[in-house]
């Protein structure tokens, strides 16, 4: 099954259906760019269950929410359909995000490491449409997987615990990730590339994961954004220097750019 197929999947969808609260970094972000939202045309990708919508669509200007999944759009459809405010939902595929038009937003989100869940390739093709569609110093807020948390990830040491039972069942979580669901070649890549697709057991090792590294991720950038604030997922704050940022090992990392 193709990672995005799996968020189709009725119980997936009525769980982020649910979903209510911002992340930390996410609220920080909001409250940073609180006083210019009014103004703003907002397309939020990979909305899911509409956790996002909640805190944006009554603050901006006009919201746009698209996925790839119709059942996760038809969710929305339900959860906001009395809501008084201007939004829409539609289906959309963040790769190229057909009938959206050129320079029309002011605000892009993907939240929730969304881009995460297509490969190497299409992330590109991606964040190329997700230029195309932003205006000249429109903002671009994504967060993705980092890493820096690998080593731990898929250590034994991690897995082990003074509890026997946890440790049994840590265990098995380790032979999992390390020989089952992953090949070795991807597991010798992860400890060392800058970018890596894993399956790290999210939702009993049903995805495929993009993982990349600060610098790496700076670099699919280059030339489309340029980079304004990452955020720690763990404090909720802007990193104060880019070393900082990249010795981190939250699980991911909220990056803000403007469309150069
Ligand atoms: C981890 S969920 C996040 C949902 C929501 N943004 C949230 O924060 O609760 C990822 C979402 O991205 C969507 N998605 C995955 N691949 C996509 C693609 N190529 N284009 C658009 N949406 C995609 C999935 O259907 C899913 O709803």
């Amino acid at each position: 099954m193709e990672n995005h197929s799996f968020y189709n999947t009725p119980e997936i969808v009525a769980g982020y259906a649910l979903e209510t609260h911002l992340q930390a970094p996410e609220e920080a972000i909001v409250s940073e760019l609180i006083a210019k939202l009014a103004q703003f045309d907002v397309l939020d990708i990979g909305i899911g269950g509409g956790r996002t919508t909640l805190h944006l669509a009554g603050r901006c200007k006009t919201y746009t929410g698209v996925d790839i999944n119709p059942n996760m759009i038809s969710a929305c459809n339900q959860r906001f359909k009395n809501w008084p405010h201007n939004i829409a939902f539609s289906i959309a595929d963040a790769r190229t995000l057909e009938n959206l038009e050129d320079n029309s937003f002011d605000l892009v989100l993907f939240s929730f490491n969304g881009i995460d869940y297509v490969n190497h390739q299409d992330r590109i093709r991606a964040l190329a449409s997700i230029y195309r569609v932003l205006r000249p110093g429109g903002y671009f807020v994504f967060s993705s997987h980092n890493t820096n948390c690998i080593p731990s990830l898929i250590s034994l040491r991690t897995h082990l615990s003074r509890n026997p039972i946890n440790t049994a069942r840590g265990l098995v979580q380790w032979l999992k990730l390390n020989f089952i669901h992953n090949n070795r070649s991807t597991i010798k890549q992860a400890n060392k590339s800058a970018r890596v697709m894993l399956n790290d057991g999210a939702f009993n090792f049903s995805l495929q994961t993009y993982y990349v590294s600060v610098q790496e991720q700076l670099r699919q950038l280059d030339g489309m954004f340029s980079i304004d604030n990452i955020y720690s997922l763990t404090s909720g704050r802007p990193f104060t220097t880019l070393e900082h940022a990249e010795a981190s090992t939250d699980s991911w990392l909220y990056y803000v750019c403007t469309k150069t």
